[in-house]
């Protein structure tokens, strides 16, 4: 092909068939057209093959994390546009898909804020550090080690997102958010067992048929479990709203609370917090923050 045949070429068609391909599944989920370190970024993360396919394995958590960015977004906009550097920990944060692309998306398009992950398991630590290096997100880092220990430098977290933190997980996401006087929390929860194993011992109560059986005991549990951690965080002052945050053929764990502070604390919430427990008859390990505010 003659120099001049290929400077008429759409910049389309002398795209490797690599981006040609990832654009193309891309494109009904990307927001705008993915650029080409997105996609390097994306095959990295194992979210797309070597020749830009989807990976099935990971498609669905592309869509669950392509969801949820969308439903952070007016938070993480609305703390950059505060002209601070905004300070987001994604905790249990794993193989991080949710802070690279929030970082890809949002953070690093603003030139401002960071992101830092925390997780107990520290070869996930050190590859991810590995890949924020390689993909130059220099306001990226993550720190090995435990929820419920860690404190970040400087004491700051503005957001707190906890995606599928695995199950009193979420609950230590609360407290760190807390110890950090977090302005928005973010969680999805995952498995949780405690309040069912605490129910399956509980003093009789008047509405004990919802958790007679080991299977409502589970579900019953689960839900209890998000109402009272809804109730907690409205508690200690912050305006709370449940959602769904994708479809449910995608994850069966689909609750979202996302929590946006809005003041020192919520007596009102704090007795209807009271009642519940009383009316259920356990004390989940999380009334502990509680204690610390009385
Ligand atoms: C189900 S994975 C979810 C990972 C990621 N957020 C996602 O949605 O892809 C749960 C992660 O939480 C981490 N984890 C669980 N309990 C933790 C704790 N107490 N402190 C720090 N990390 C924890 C696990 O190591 C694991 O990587």
């Amino acid at each position: 092909m003659s120099r001049q045949h290929s400077r008429k070429l759409p910049p389309s068609s002398r795209e490797r068939p690599d981006m040609v391909a990832a654009r193309k599944v891309l494109a009904e989920m990307w927001p705008g057209p993915a650029r080409e370190s997105s996609v390097t970024l994306l095959k990295a993360l194992h979210v797309l093959t070597r020749d830009g396919g989807l990976n099935l394995d990971t498609r669905r958590k592309l869509k669950q994390v392509l969801h949820l960015v969308q439903l952070l977004r007016p938070s993480l906009d609305a703390l950059l546009a505060e002209g601070n550097d905004p300070v987001i920990a994604d905790l249990g944060t794993g193989k991080s898909y949710l802070g690279f692309i929030l970082y890809d998306l949002i953070v690093g398009p603003a030139g401002r804020g960071s992101i830092v992950g925390v997780d107990v398991r520290a070869e996930l630590v050190e590859r991810s550090q590995q890949l924020a290096k390689e993909c130059g997100f220099d306001r990226m880092s993550f720190v090995a080690g435990g929820i419920a220990d860690t404190v970040l430098p400087g004491g700051r977290a503005d957001m707190v997102t906890a995606l599928h933190a695995c199950d009193t997980a979420t609950d230590d996401a609360i407290r760190f958010a807390l110890r950090h006087e977090a302005k928005v929390i973010a969680l999805i929860p995952c498995c949780q067992a405690e309040v069912a194993s605490l129910l399956e011992h509980a003093k009789p109560a008047p509405i004990d048929q919802l958790w007679r059986h080991p299977l409502h005991r589970r579900e019953f549990g689960a839900h209890a479990t998000n109402v009272l951690r809804g109730l907690v965080l409205e508690a200690r002052g912050y305006k709370v709203r449940v959602t769904e945050f994708t479809g449910l053929e995608h994850t069966l764990k689909n609750e979202l609370i996302l929590a946006t502070r809005h003041q020192q604390g919520n007596p009102l919430a704090r007795r209807k917090l009271d009642q519940f427990v009383e009316q259920l008859g356990v004390r989940p390990g999380l009334l502990d923050v509680m204690d610390a505010a009385a």
